[in-house]
């Protein structure tokens, strides 16, 4: 089974504040670092990281070849990676005191990709082959078209959420990756039952922050709590959740075990600075099991 991620390349610049800035607030901040990022490059590392092979698919800008390097370095394949002579994607983060973040993105060439592009990038995969989406990139209905075409499992973070999600083959989703606040928008008030009554062959795995995660489909249900860390910065917490819930479900392992090489992971993540440099390498860390 090989892992395909068709996601975004960001070039993170974050900012320490006080507080959020608020409608008309001009507010100062005294330290700005600049990471790499965006949700496609965050998992592919934390997948790689946690000793899975997963072949990128992305389009950088002139400025970003960092990128590509930090992900190279990390063992992805970054073989079908194209670049352009524009701006590559970037995001303005806001970090607070508490670890927690405010993002603004900004597309760039992660809006350029095509279905020339993706048809490119999957020309090799099969069925089975893991298709992963986040919804930072362009032309997700034509790469959920193509999975389909080649009976690959899609496995989708619908983050960040907008409503064009909604107009997507949703019920061809294997495996959902989602926050409370999505999962609400997508599955409503009830979402764990309205879930499995509307997506009877699909997977959801619902993080919950500080109270940890659920995983649920029509015959089981596992739920995990956190394990406790002194958070500084929660960015790609989630991507390194779903890159390490992937790479362990990959190799075969059950739910239980995937839930906590998942969770302990992003515990790791949450107390580093950083999106891509705080994802912890699978010999950093042991689980109990
Ligand atoms: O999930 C975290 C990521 O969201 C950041 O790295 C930023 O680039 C945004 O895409």
């Amino acid at each position: 089974m090989k892992i395909y991620n068709l996601g975004s390349l960001n070039i993170d610049y974050v900012y320490n504040v006080d507080h959020f800035v608020s409608a008309g607030e001009t507010l100062a901040s005294d330290n700005m670092q600049t990471f790499a990022g965006g949700k496609g490059l965050n998992q592919s590392i934390a997948l790689s990281r946690a000793g899975a092979k997963v072949i990128h698919g992305a389009i950088l800008g002139r400025d970003g070849e960092f990128l590509k390097q930090i992900m190279s370095e990390s063992g992805v394949d970054v073989s079908r990676i194209k670049t352009l002579n524009q701006s590559s994607g970037h995001a303005i983060i806001q970090l607070d005191k508490n670890g927690q973040n405010s993002i603004l993105l900004y597309g760039g060439t992660n809006r350029l990709i095509d279905r020339e592009y993706i048809e490119q990038f999957l020309f090799d995969a099969g069925e089975n082959d893991i298709l992963l989406l986040q919804n930072e990139t362009s032309n997700l209905a034509v790469a959920f078209e193509i999975a389909a075409s080649k009976k690959m499992q899609i496995a989708f973070n619908p983050s960040p959420f907008d409503n064009s999600i909604q107009n997507l083959p949703l019920s061809q989703v294997k495996w959902w990756f989602c926050n409370e606040i999505e999962g609400e928008a997508l599955f409503g008030e009830n979402m764990v039952e309205n879930f499995t009554q509307n997506y009877p062959d699909s997977n959801l795995i619902l993080t919950l922050g500080d109270k940890g995660c659920v995983f649920k489909n029509c015959d089981i249900t596992f739920k995990q709590p956190i394990y406790k860390t002194r958070v500084v910065d929660t960015t790609a917490a989630g991507d390194t959740f779903t890159g390490y819930f992937i790479s362990a479900i990959a190799e075969g392992r059950g739910i239980d075990y995937a839930l906590k090489l998942a969770s302990k992971a992003a515990s790791i993540t949450v107390s580093r600075f950083g999106a891509a440099p705080s994802i912890p390498y699978i010999n950093e860390f042991t689980i109990d099991n």
